[in-house]
């Protein structure tokens, strides 16, 4: 098992505390890495300071949604004149930010006509799944290797297969990412190779059953889908009345203002936001073709009637459009609109410069990824999908992982880089020095 050599003693209080209470110990699943997670108490700009004074570069940004760092003091301000102007916190009414923020969120994404606002990106990629569903009357999703969609039955297939399970590289088979999925489900959704013109067969031999395909354009944050095989899918979905689902939770402000669908000049029919746009709040957004998100109104747009609920497509929640969150995203998106492009350059030379220094020690490595995200791979290949990643050497990945962790640098063992606004010079030099000496104790 891999050990922490830092002074991590609360930290390890906090674990054997948190297991009297929490199953493992956390709250969520992936927050768990051997021999503990560590306990962050204090996060100020690009850093974070755990439980025994620690402090460190954070690369996780809370799985990228903290794009402008901890503690912003305009989101702080933010929040505080949003709760000042309003009185409260919670309407539970319709308000006007939510027409504010949705005109924003459209001049970034022209393919998006109307949306909705969820509480999650999980929540978002289950509605939309669910638009698709009752916009098409066909019930079966398809999605691709490796991708992760969220926490529910319908996508928890094939997210991290055991190799052996997998079946054919290009005709993969549906495998369970979690206790609990019944075999009813794992059937209902199809699984399909990433980058691979093998999907557009199985998209045709299915294409009566199947209502909607989604995808991370840039699986993980960092692999992203090839041109010519997204410009193929769009056109084979189109072609099969199949609803194209770009979720791009973690690229929608990322990689770009307008998301990886601006980079590809390509128009999904239902797109899905989550992380950034909510400014480090829970938050999430399904928008797209006016005709599919129409099916969830709840009046006649033609008559003004109200509509039997069975004659509408659900959607509701308590905290959806929640104005503090709203106020926090609208703002978040306004400093991005000034300061991203610093951001995605400091990102590529962070991923040229530590290319550099592996180079210069011998070891292949690539830092593959789009934007302000990417992965350290150490691989000679080219990475593609699930699979090829899987080949790169992991091993000494997380070795590298837990060295830096002794040296403040905090990227979850194995997890990919995210940059915000306050990753600057310094932020990269510390960076590069601690991979220096890591590198050279290998
Ligand atoms: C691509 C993608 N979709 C959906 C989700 C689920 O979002 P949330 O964690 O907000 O429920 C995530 C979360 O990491 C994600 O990366």
């Amino acid at each position: 098992m891999a050990q922490t050599k830092r002074q991590m003693l609360t930290s390890v209080e906090l674990y054997q505390d948190a297991k009297e209470v929490m199953p493992g110990g956390v709250t969520a699943n992936i927050k768990h890495f051997p021999p503990h997670p560590i306990y962050m108490n204090y996060g100020e700009g690009a850093y974070l300071s755990d439980a025994d004074g620690n402090k460190y570069v954070d690369y996780l940004l809370s799985y990228g949604s903290m794009m402008l760092g901890h503690g912003h003091p305009e989101i702080k301000e933010a929040i505080h004149s949003q709760m000042e102007q309003s009185g409260t916190w919670l309407f539970g009414t319709p308000h006007e930010l939510e027409v504010t923020y949705a005109n924003k969120i459209k001049e970034y994404f022209p393919s998006i006509d109307l949306m909705r606002y969820t509480n999650s990106g999980t929540e978002a990629t289950l509605l939309a799944l669910r638009f698709a569903e009752a916009y098409t009357g066909k019930h079966k999703v398809a999605k691709f290797e490796g991708h992760y969609h969220g926490g529910y039955n319908e996508v928890l297939l094939s997210v991290n297969p055991e190799i052996s399970e997998a079946g054919q590289k290009n005709n993969p088979n549906s495998v369970p990412s979690s206790k609990g999925i019944s075999a009813a489900q794992t059937n209902e959704t199809i699984v399909l190779p990433f980058n691979d013109d093998h999907a557009f067969e199985i998209l045709t031999e299915h294409a009566s059953e199947i209502g909607a395909v989604v995808l991370e354009p840039i699986q993980g944050g960092f692999i992203p889908a090839e041109d010519d095989f997204m410009t193929k899918l769009r056109n084979i979905t189109e072609e099969l009345n199949i609803v194209l689902i770009f979720d791009e939770v973690k690229t929608g402000f990322r990689t770009n203002l307008g998301g990886t669908q601006a980079l590809y000049g390509i128009k999904p029919d239902l797109t899905v936001l989550g992380k950034v746009i909510g400014g480090g709040f829970p938050m999430g957004v399904v928008g797209g073709k006016r005709e599919i998100l129409m099916v969830s109104s709840p009046v006649d747009e033609e008559t003004t009637d109200v509509l039997k609920p069975k004659d509408v497509l659900f959607h509701s929640g308590t905290y959806n459009g929640h104005p503090m969150i709203l106020a926090a995203g609208l703002r978040t998106i306004n400093i991005l609109e000034n300061e991203l492009d610093h951001v995605l350059n400091r990102t590529e030379k962070l991923k040229t410069e530590l290319e550099s220094l592996f180079f210069k020690k011998g070891i292949a490595m690539q830092a593959v990824g789009n934007g302000s995200m990417f992965n350290v791979i150490l691989s000679e290949k080219q990475i593609r999908n699930y699979r090829d990643y899987q080949q790169s050497d992991m091993q000494t990945r997380e070795k590298i992982d837990y060295e830096l962790l002794n040296k403040g640098i905090y990227a979850k063992p194995l997890n990919r880089y995210s940059l915000s606004t306050c990753h600057k010079e310094a932020e990269l030099e510390k960076t590069l020095n601690a991979y220096n000496e890591v590198l050279a104790e290998l």
